[in-house]
């Protein structure tokens, strides 16, 4: 069966939850259009450039997650790991050039090879948002509030949100001074991982997961100190904000977060529910570089995992979407009631209706097992005698109750009580 089985680290979605991810993605446009986002739909894959200038060479998922394959002009493509650097690439080409806020969400597919695990897939699902063109701590502690508030609209209480600042770049030179001195202290007893690190990016020591380094790491020193005023003022206005805005949240100088482009504000949002404490979604404010730009574009924003959201929602038992009956499923006796049927389905199917029937001859008991199986609120049931009486039968599921109704009045007949 193997070869049935969809590859390690992705998965089929049956109808039975994608209603639960309809639910999510529908929600997320409901309440992100109320922020004034609208929808961006961007290709998934890109020119492989965009995620390297856009998330930075250094970072494990360029270095090592990324799939990428060439096309038949031999040029790079990368399937996209993350959502962030083709919008921006997307929104160079409108007026956020020139200074107009865009602000979009997207949802769909992204790619990234890691090891699977529970949680961790190599095809996975984001909700995402970005807002563009502006740099404001109130914009920062807005987009965090909607986060916060959409996870609540799907029932996900309990979340925790910890935030940091990144600083702006020049604040980076003195506070990785500060901490390559401590750790180059402490570097013997420090993992391989770390090791490389120390050389290479600094900053990936402060979320290394590894025992061994838990406790150095805990004791190095308060970069953030080091920082400009101005970044340090940043910060705390976007803190001020969340608080005035009812966000409860930890703010904890480890988190940076695994990808290049963040400047002041970084978040994160963990579930105590989720296994390892993994991250059901992250986010910040970016700089970002186009390929054959000068200037960077400033933007906020963050996604979500759409298994991990699912998963919280399970172990919550959150309330599953409405699962409310609907709809008519007509049942035919006979070649004359069935055909009766086709087109009762397609009178009412173009009304707006919900409409299942059975088109094979099947017997009256298997017929049965199938509306109860699609959980309709009525079903209607004709035989010869019924079309020899030119009559119909519809039985009100939710009560049992059966009334017989005149062919000609069937079409309006069951159109007022579907409304
Ligand atoms: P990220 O933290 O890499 O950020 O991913 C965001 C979320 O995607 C994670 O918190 C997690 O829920 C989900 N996720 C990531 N990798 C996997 C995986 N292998 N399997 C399942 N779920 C996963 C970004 O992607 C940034 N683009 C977020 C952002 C938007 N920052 C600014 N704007």
């Amino acid at each position: 069966m193997a070869a049935f089985a969809p590859p390690p680290g992705t998965a089929d979605i049956f109808p039975a939850e994608a209603g639960s991810w309809r639910f999510l993605e529908n929600t997320a446009a409901e309440i992100f259009s109320n922020y004034g986002y609208g929808e961006l739909r961007t290709p998934v894959f890109e020119y492989t450039e965009v995620f390297q200038r856009g998330l930075g060479g250094e970072t494990e998922v360029v270095q090592k997650e990324m799939y990428t394959f060439e096309d038949r002009g031999g040029r790079s493509l990368t399937l996209r790991p993350e959502g962030t650097a083709g919008v921006m690439r997307a929104l160079t080409n409108t007026d956020v050039a020139n200074g107009t806020e865009q602000r979009v969400f997207y949802y769909g597919p992204m790619f990234r090879g890691e090891r699977p695990s529970a949680g961790r897939r190599r095809q996975f699902h984001q909700i995402g948002v970005e807002n563009v063109g502006r740099c404001a701590p109130l914009i920062d502690a807005e987009c965090i509030a909607m986060l916060y508030n959409f996870l609540k609209a799907i029932g996900i209480e309990g979340a925790q949100f910890t935030i940091n600042t990144r600083g702006i770049g020049a604040d980076r030179a003195p506070a990785e001074a500060m901490l390559r001195e401590y750790f180059a202290r402490h570097i013997d007893q420090m993992c391989p991982d770390c090791r490389t690190r120390l050389e290479r990016n600094i900053w990936r020591i402060l979320d290394c997961k590894q025992d061994s380094c838990g406790k150095i790491i805990a004791d190095a020193p308060d970069y953030l100190q080091s920082f400009s005023p101005e970044s340090r003022e940043y910060f705390e206005e976007v803190k001020s904000a969340l608080t005035m805005l009812g966000v409860p949240f930890k703010a904890d100088s480890k988190l940076v977060r695994g990808l290049d482009y963040y400047v002041h504000t970084v978040f994160e949002v963990t579930h105590p529910e989720l296994p390892g404490q993994i991250a059901i979604a992250g986010g910040g404010r970016y700089e970002l570089f186009l390929p054959g730009e000068k200037k960077p574009l400033p933007g906020v924003g963050f996604a979500t995992g759409v298994e991990r959201l699912l998963m919280v929602r399970d172990a919550l038992n959150a309330v599953p979407p409405e699962t409310a009956a609907t709809g008519i499923f007509l049942i035919g006796l006979g070649k004359e009631a069935r055909l009766a049927n086709l087109t009762l389905a397609d009178k009412l199917r173009t009304a707006g209706f919900r409409v299942e029937l059975e088109l094979e001859e099947r017997s009256f008991k298997a017929q049965m097992r199938s509306a109860n199986r699609c959980q309709a609120k009525y079903t209607l049931i004709r035989g010869e005698s019924e079309m020899e009486k030119n009559i119909a039968i519809i039985k009100d599921m939710t009560d049992g109750s059966q009334t017989e109704i005149p062919e000609s009045e069937l079409f309006a007949n069951i159109s007022a009580k579907m409304k």
